[in-house]
């Protein structure tokens, strides 16, 4: 046993040192059946330590077998205890899963979607989460409902009916953990026998194979700047839904009509497809007051997801599902095995922080914030690029998509002015059809300061200079 040392300044107690030590011992080997290991006052005085500490260490090796039972005298080493394995495991390779939006620190990010971080209500919703861990425990703590918390749902129900003309009860509403779960859940209500799905071309890339990983064909329609052309819609198909974002289409930025809306209704109607709505970002409009939903036109059809992601963070992660009567019980039995519900202190602050009306007025604030950032990166485009470049969509949202006419955007490029200190993301990537977005931009400004966004695009012009 003269292997074995002890480090008494280690963090890791000396009992789980020295239990870990002859465990090592066993298994690999070195310690053969039926060997004898120190009395616990020989071992103590060799290793300086405390004879309890040697106690505890051969009681926990008794426990789990890796000692022979007590029998008189001694203290053996039990048989059938050896397994060669690996003892210390390294950083497994792990190929990334995320689109890779992540980025060297001091590289302007323009990713689209972040909401700015640095505005994030942190102490008013300290404040609401410390009321809320005041309530009793069994309310706080225990296990709850698939649906989430009738609290939050309630507050959701008064918001979208009030600001979106949603028409729902709160009991047709799950929350979810964000946008993310509740399309996974959408396609598992709606994704039966009917597997065709139409999609506006392009859409976030992570949606894609979110349905596609549910076993769906996916029938991409092309969108313009009013969202998608409705009259481009399969007829031949009966698809299980049709996904849009008719607030705010991501990535190009167009606002559907209400021409489009009905157009798409009875296409629904039609074929007897449902509609999933994806609102992410409608609250922030800034060319007049945000437009109703398409649900409210039709509530049995639309299924409307909401989320937070954007008005308040994503690292919160809750959204919402608002579905028709029908499907309700199965949307809570889906909530419920794929993760029982949400956490609860944060349902209960959020539902919290509507209620007594902080969330409007933090809309209203970042509804501001975002304009501004919005007209400066308008301006910044047209200083640095004149007039060919055109901003494409409505006046709405964290994003915009620039169109610079004549330019291809390659992986050379963008790589050429990552290393200068600015990230571009090219439309292309959410494309079915990556040829038709090849000149195109995904600008997000979110997150970015006004200077940022002046240094960043001024890199961005000079690049391009080389380029055109
Ligand atoms: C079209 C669209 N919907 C919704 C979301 C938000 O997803 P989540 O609510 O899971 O954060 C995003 C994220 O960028 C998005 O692009």
């Amino acid at each position: 046993m003269l292997w074995i040392t002890i480090d008494k300044e280690s963090a890791v107690p000396m009992i789980r040192q020295l239990y870990a030590r002859i465990r090592e011992g066993i298994l690999s080997g070195r310690l053969q059946p039926g060997a004898r290991l120190p009395s616990s006052r020989d071992l103590a005085s060799r290793l300086l330590i405390s004879r309890n500490v040697v106690l505890e260490a051969y009681d926990l090796l008794y426990a789990e077998g890796f000692l022979a039972p007590k029998q008189g005298a001694g203290t053996y080493v039990a048989g059938g205890a050896a397994f060669a394995g690996p003892v210390r495991m390294a950083a497994p390779p792990v190929e990334e899963v995320t689109m890779g939006y992540d980025c060297p620190p001091g590289v302007i990010n323009f990713r689209a979607g972040t909401p700015n971080l640095k505005m994030f209500p942190a102490k008013l919703w300290l404040q609401m989460v410390r009321e809320v861990l005041l309530l009793p425990p069994e309310e706080m703590l225990a296990y709850g409902h698939p649906e989430g918390r009738m609290e939050l749902r309630q507050a959701i129900c008064d918001y979208v009916v009030a600001q979106r003309e949603v028409i729902c009860h709160p009991e047709q509403i799950v929350i979810t953990a964000g946008t993310t779960q509740a399309i996974g859940i959408a396609c598992h209500l709606l994704l039966g026998e009917r597997r065709d799905v139409v999609l506006e071309d392009p859409i976030t890339r992570d949606i894609q194979l979110i349905v596609k990983s549910h076993g769906a064909m996916l029938h991409p329609v092309p969108v313009d700047n009013d969202g998608m052309r409705t009259a481009d819609l399969p007829l031949s198909l009966k698809p299980a839904f049709v996904y849009v974002t008719p607030s705010h289409q991501f990535p190009i930025g167009g606002t559907m009509p209400i021409q489009r809306r009905i157009e798409l209704l009875h296409y629904a109607e039609k074929t007897g497809a449902f509609i999933i709505e994806d609102d992410y970002d409608s609250e922030f409009r800034f060319d007049g007051p945000p437009l109703s939903s398409l649900h409210g036109l039709h509530p049995d059809r639309v299924v409307y997801i909401g989320t937070f992601s954007k008005t308040l963070c994503p690292a919160i992660r809750i959204g919402y599902l608002i579905l028709p009567p029908q499907l309700i019980s199965l949307g809570r039995s889906r909530k419920w095995q794929s993760d029982l519900h949400n956490e609860v202190t944060s349902q209960l602050a959020l539902a919290r922080f509507i209620r007594l009306g902080y969330y409007l007025r933090h809309v209203a604030r970042m509804r501001k914030h975002y304009q501004q950032r919005r007209n400066e990166m308008a301006v910044a485009l047209t200083e640095n690029f004149g007039h060919p470049v055109e901003i494409l969509g409505s006046a709405t949202g964290l994003h915009l998509v620039a169109r610079f006419p004549g330019c291809e955007f390659t992986p050379a490029f963008f790589a050429g002015v990552e290393a200068a200190g600015a990230r571009f993301y090219p439309v292309a990537t959410h494309a079915f059809d990556p040829r038709q977005h090849r000149d195109e931009l995904l600008l997000g400004y979110g997150n970015l300061s006004t200077e940022e966004i002046r240094t960043g695009l001024a890199l961005l012009a000079k690049h391009l200079h080389h380029y055109r």
